[in-house]
């Protein structure tokens, strides 16, 4: 979910709207605003969009300077206008905004029943809203240490902002697990699930650690630990500039970031990779890289596209430095009693850097004594600050739902610290540590001319819009890339779509296959080439309908199947990130064309704070 308040002198109702539209990538099931003014502390919301919001608000004068949004992602009670955020509380004297989940709201509701309290809503939000009020009016004291006392007895993971009907110049915010960003203007403050809402009016941040309160009143800040230590606000300043965050002529963010994968990929190298010298640093894990070296096993952790990720980095971390991976689901190693041995390291990866699931796989990981390293795109997010070390990104600001340069900049970064790691143990020889450095930098050039081909990519799309099944084949490295090619497709066009191990098809999906299946290979000219094209002939020979992605130059497979896409010859160990390209956009553009929302696909949102 997407959080926005403001408190100062500008007109908040326009600002926390358009603030929202910045976070909808985060969900959008609904909206609401709470705005507080002369005629007291008012509450629109809307099932839908942030636009179907604003339009009901369009004839209604609502002046304020003091207001707060919120754009949802329903995890308890359905999408509707009630369940939608802000929430009275009982009294209406105040109003409450939250990401994230109250596990033992049932607790808390039971008790306020018995005191005869009614619920508009089935959410966990308003039972939070309800138990602040009745704390504050039976223990008197501030709005502040209500939120406090409450949060206290909370179990589960939160960001909340909290308006006091009575003060025109209090904000009460918090968190646990879920971020929250305040801006620090002149006179003016802004609280955001991220910095995007803020950057246009100031780039002085503080990011809220978990456990804290905030209070802005009278145009102070103040911030203690819920146990109300003072703590003194750290001021930084944000890099994120407004042209990345907007479409910039293209006519989604996800085509947008297809795009800007050249650039996302060299920016993710910039600084680290000297091809000439033969030289390849991590800043961030400097002092780690012995320890990474000397590891006797990688635990990878990650979720969606990043597990996808992990995927690939397992093959590239044991082919170049001979150390065992294993690649998890964080959600099913977190629940499990998994084995963690001394020198063991865990690489978690996350573009948003705030999955629960991930965020809670490094704790426990963490408390096993583990060594934690991060690949996160968002500087300075929960799972950044969670890590011992890390490598960031760098890919910018990643909007659209569905996550496609934030894949190929994480396939980068570990590919470098695979790289790192094997020079440091000795396990890779010097020409081709050097060979692959070079071959890097040729990387961004290659996924430019891939992406030449994205007319012809679209004329395949339109003749398989109306298809309703998928499969996605691949070996070895090319594996991981189906999986991650049918996910794409599923999430934005709602097709289904599986992704197999080319070989393992006759185990199973062979048994779909007939003249209505598209069937996508990745079969571009390595060491599994032959056997790929086995795999395509068993295809052909039931009638499936294949599109290769082949290797340009290839004069074989165009006249065995029924399309081909070419990309440039890449050496094995870096093909994912230009045999995804073509994947990516295939996807989109059948999404496109079967008119879907493909930034904000149903369903889905960008960063899951909840488990
Ligand atoms: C959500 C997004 C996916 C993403 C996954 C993991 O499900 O829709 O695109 O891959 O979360 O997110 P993370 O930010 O941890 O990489």
């Amino acid at each position: 979910c997407g959080i926005v308040a403001y408190v100062g002198h500008r007109e908040a109702c326009p600002l926390v709207i358009k603030g929202l539209k910045r976070l909808e990538y985060r969900g959008y099931d609904s909206a609401g605003v709470a705005l507080l003014n002369g005629e007291g502390l008012k509450v629109y919301k809307k099932k839908g969009k942030v636009s179907a919001l604003e339009h009901e608000l369009a004839d209604k004068s609502l002046h304020a300077t003091i207001g707060m949004g919120h754009t949802r992602w329903a995890t308890h009670g359905e999408p509707n206008d009630v369940n939608a955020h802000p929430h009275y509380s009982f009294h209406k004297k105040l109003a409450i905004i939250h990401n994230g989940i109250i596990e033992n709201y049932a607790t808390i509701k039971e008790t306020l029943l018995r005191k005869g309290h009614t619920f508009a809503s089935q959410t966990d939000t308003e039972v939070l809203g309800q138990f602040i009020e009745d704390i504050w009016e039976n223990a008197g004291g501030t709005l502040e240490e209500a939120v406090r006392a409450a949060l206290q007895e909370v179990a589960g993971a939160y960001a909340i902002v909290v308006m006091n009907a009575e003060d025109p110049t209090q904000l009460v915010a918090a968190r646990k697990g879920s971020p929250l960003v305040i801006g620090v203007g002149e006179g003016e403050y802004f609280f955001a699930s991220d910095a995007s809402p803020i950057i246009e009016y100031t780039k002085d941040v503080v990011y809220l650690n978990d456990y804290e309160v905030a209070n802005v009143q009278a145009g102070k800040l103040s911030i203690v630990t819920l146990d109300n230590t003072k703590t003194t606000p750290y001021i930084q300043k944000v890099e994120m500039e407004l042209a990345a965050i907007e479409k910039g002529g293209f006519d989604h963010f996800m085509l947008k970031e297809i795009f800007e994968q050249p650039r996302s990929i060299a920016d993710s190298m910039r600084g680290r990779v000297n091809a000439d010298e033969g030289t390849l640093q991590l800043g961030g894990l400097r002092d780690y890289m012995d320890k990474l070296a000397k590891s006797k096993r990688i635990i990878i952790v990650g979720c969606g596209t990043s597990w996808h990720a992990g995927l690939v980095a397992e093959y590239i971390f044991e082919e170049l430095a001979r150390i065992p991976v294993e690649v998890e689901y964080a959600s099913e190693f977190r629940y499990r009693n998994p084995i963690i041995k001394e020198g063991d390291i865990v690489i978690a990866i996350s573009q948003s850097g705030e999955t629960a699931d991930t965020l809670a796989a490094i704790e426990l990981a963490k408390s096993k004594g583990a060594t934690i390293f991060g690949v996160c795109n968002v500087v300075g997010s929960s799972i950044a600050r969670a890590t011992h070390a890390g490598a960031y990104t760098h890919a910018g600001p990643e909007i659209g739902v569905a996550s496609t340069k934030a894949f190929t900049a994480q396939v980068t970064v570990l590919t470098l610290m695979a790289l790192a790691a094997a020079q440091r143990k000795g396990a890779i020889s010097d020409t081709l540590f050097r060979q692959l450095l070079a071959e890097l930098e040729t990387i961004p050039a290659k996924v430019e001319r891939v992406l030449e081909s994205a007319e012809k990519i679209k004329e395949i799309a339109y003749i398989f819009t109306y298809a309703r099944n998928f499969i996605y084949l691949g070996r070895g490295l090319n594996f991981p890339v189906a999986l991650e090619g049918a996910l794409k497709l599923k999430e934005i066009s709602y097709i289904h779509a599986e992704g197999y191990p080319a070989a393992e098809m006759k185990h199973g999906p062979i048994a779909l296959i007939d003249e209505d299946m598209p069937v996508v290979v990745t079969a571009t000219q390595d060491s599994s080439y032959e056997k790929v094209v086995s795999n395509i002939q068993e295809v052909k020979a039931r009638k499936g309908r294949v599109i290769a992605v082949v290797t340009e130059g290839d004069t074989h497979l165009p006249s065995m199947v029924d399309f081909t896409i070419e990309i440039p010859k890449v050496h094995e160990i870096l093909m994912p990130l230009v045999s995804v390209v073509p994947l990516q956009l295939l996807a989109y553009d059948i999404a496109v064309m079967r008119g879907r929302n493909v930034d904000q696909p149903r369903n889905l949102a960008k960063s899951v704070t909840v488990e």
